[in-house]
């Protein structure tokens, strides 16, 4: 990460805030060192790693660097606000809170921090398949606008189970996503483990060196399982490692554009496809009735090395126009980012890690004090570039680093 983090080149004495208190955090990268010292090294390494080299995922970051700011000067920014239409409503950000599995390991009840602070933000909320919470548990969180993020596994049976109670649970959006036919190659990830189902020795020693999480994990009395899968893949009372072996048997490496259609069919409400990264792709979701797509590489997680979301967002913003929403994620770590993003053509963006490096870091009030960094910080850049509302942010605003 040498390309991001420079700031001890200025001060070798510098320090990011690691300590216990979200309130002190002024970075998402404060969060995710609070993160790193809380969690086990094998939750936090599934947290951050990406696939084999990790070029995708350093290249998400870098992807932001590559453009400038021409900022307008004497603009009256006096008056500003943060707040954008998703699908037509208004949400306080152009912000929603990425799908992310196994947040239930993270925090107790992980997902349902999210969603409550996903709510108090006025931000929607995508929740993973793979969460540990049920579905209509977490949509029914006060004031959410809930997601439900759908992966095409197992039989229809399943698959259309799954969607029905989405349904039933009132999700704004349906987000399915295609960019993992099989699982990316995790190498870092996999070495936390003698088997698929079994944490190494050394996991477990270091492990050992964390009773904080530990105790609040004991307290639960019983491992997170993903809730959603439990009582669909016909075992009985099956725990964790049994459902994540059938979903290691179950992945749909089959799935195409007919399945999408079959979806859109079935699915009543916004239809989001997370996943894509070219314009074609993009044009072929416009035409099958999405209402959105996810520009992602999985937050450098799947292909490797995959080209970054925002190098291919002004290509298909043209190619797509005001056929259907266009968000972005992978990389968002700063509101520059945000702002970044609006400007070369997106509606929002999503984030991932962002908000579990304060999940982790705090639970519910870590994943607040993400959101409100976030809000800060891009209140501010729309100021600091002579912008009033996100609607005023465009392609006019930057320049490309290598001309500048
Ligand atoms: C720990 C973790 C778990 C994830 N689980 C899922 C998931 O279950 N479903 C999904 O569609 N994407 C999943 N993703 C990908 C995110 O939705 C999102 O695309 C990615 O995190 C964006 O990149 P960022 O982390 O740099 O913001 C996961 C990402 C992380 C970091």
């Amino acid at each position: 990460m040498a390309i991001v983090n420079r700031f001890e080149e200025v001060n070798p004495r510098r320090r990011r805030y690691g300590g216990r208190d979200v309130g002190k955090a002024r970075t998402i990268d404060d969060l995710r060192c609070m993160a790193r010292r809380r969690l086990p090294n094998f939750l936090y390494e599934y947290i951050e790693g990406g696939a084999e080299d990790e070029w995708t995922l350093r290249n998400n970051r870098a992807a932001f660097h590559r453009y400038r700011f021409l900022p307008h000067a004497l603009r009256d920014v006096s008056r500003r606000t943060t707040e954008h239409p998703i699908f037509g409503r208004p949400s306080a950000l152009p912000l929603v809170i990425a799908p992310t599995g196994f947040a239930g390991f993270f925090w107790p009840d992980g997902d349902m921090m999210l969603a409550k602070a996903a709510a108090a933000a006025g931000v929607p909320m995508a929740q993973s398949t793979v969460s540990n919470a049920r579905v209509r548990d977490v949509a029914a969180v006060a004031g959410l606008r809930h997601w439900a993020q759908f992966y095409a596994w197992g039989g229809l049976e399943v698959q259309d189970a799954l969607l029905d109670r989405a349904a039933a649970a009132g999700s704004e959006a349906l987000v399915v996503t295609v960019d993992g036919p099989l699982s990316g190659n995790r190498e870092w990830d996999q070495r936390s483990y003698a088997a698929p189902d079994r944490p190494s020795a050394a996991t477990l020693f270091e492990a050992a060196w964390h009773p904080r999480w530990w105790l609040r994990m004991l307290a639960r009395r019983r491992l997170p399982n993903f809730e959603n899968l439990v009582d669909l893949i016909g075992a009985t009372n099956p725990d964790i490692f049994a459902v994540s072996k059938w979903i290691g048997a179950n992945q749909n490496p089959a799935l195409c554009w007919r399945d999408l259609e079959r979806i859109r069919a079935r699915w009543p409400r916004r239809l989001v496809i997370k996943g894509l990264l070219r314009a074609e792709d993009a044009l072929r979701a416009a035409g099958l009735g999405a209402d959105a797509i996810v520009l992602s590489n999985h937050g450098g997680r799947q292909a490797e090395p995959a080209a970054s979301p925002l190098e291919t967002l002004p290509d298909v913003r043209a190619a797509v126009g005001d056929r259907l929403s266009l968000f972005l994620d992978s990389g968002v770590r700063r509101g520059s980012d945000i702002a970044m993003a609006l400007a070369l053509g997106a509606d929002g963006v999503l984030v991932g890690r962002a908000t579990l490096y304060g999940l982790a870091a705090g639970g519910e009030a870590g994943v607040g004090r993400a959101l409100e960094i976030l809000r800060t910080e891009f209140d501010r850049v729309l100021a600091l570039v002579g912008a009033t509302r996100p609607a005023e942010l465009d392609r006019n605003l930057l320049l490309p680093a290598a001309q500048a």
